[in-house]
């Protein structure tokens, strides 16, 4: 079952400059960073109750954050879903046709496991869904 918009994500080409900003000009409280390594990002997480801005950048200047910057040069990014059991909704959705990014959940940032939908089964907007880890 989908329980919450987890949070909004934004692609950025300059993580550090975009922190300051929503940090200092925005006065958000800066929750930290995080390396993702299965995702090739490092993410920058601004919690705003009841959801949370994603801040994502290219680990390593790779991977699919690095296209879409190269593309747009940054910008709105995905929605996400928080989901309590992915596995269920993943099959939910499958079975409605929905076409995923990968065959199988991977670990996200804050121990998380996320999948993300194909936009062309989402009128072209990015939606990942996210199950929570224990310690979180
Ligand atoms: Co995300």
């Amino acid at each position: 079952m989908i329980t919450a918009l987890d949070h909004i994500a934004i692609a950025v080409p300059d993580l550090e400059n975009s922190i300051k900003r929503f940090m200092d000009d925005f006065d958000l409280d800066y929750e930290g960073s995080e390396e993702v390594a299965d995702a090739k990002t490092i993410t920058a997480f601004f919690p705003v109750p009841a959801t949370s801005i994603e801040l994502v950048h290219p680990l390593n200047d790779e991977g699919p954050i690095a296209g879409f910057l190269e593309k747009k040069g940054g910008g709105l990014h995905h929605l996400c879903f928080r989901s309590d059991d992915i596995e269920a909704d993943i099959g939910r959705l499958k079975a409605k046709g929905y076409q995923f990014l990968s065959d199988a959940p991977y670990p996200g940032a804050h121990n998380s496991r996320v999948i993300f939908i194909h936009p062309k089964s989402c009128d072209g907007v990015l939606i990942e869904l996210n199950q929570p880890g224990d310690d979180h």
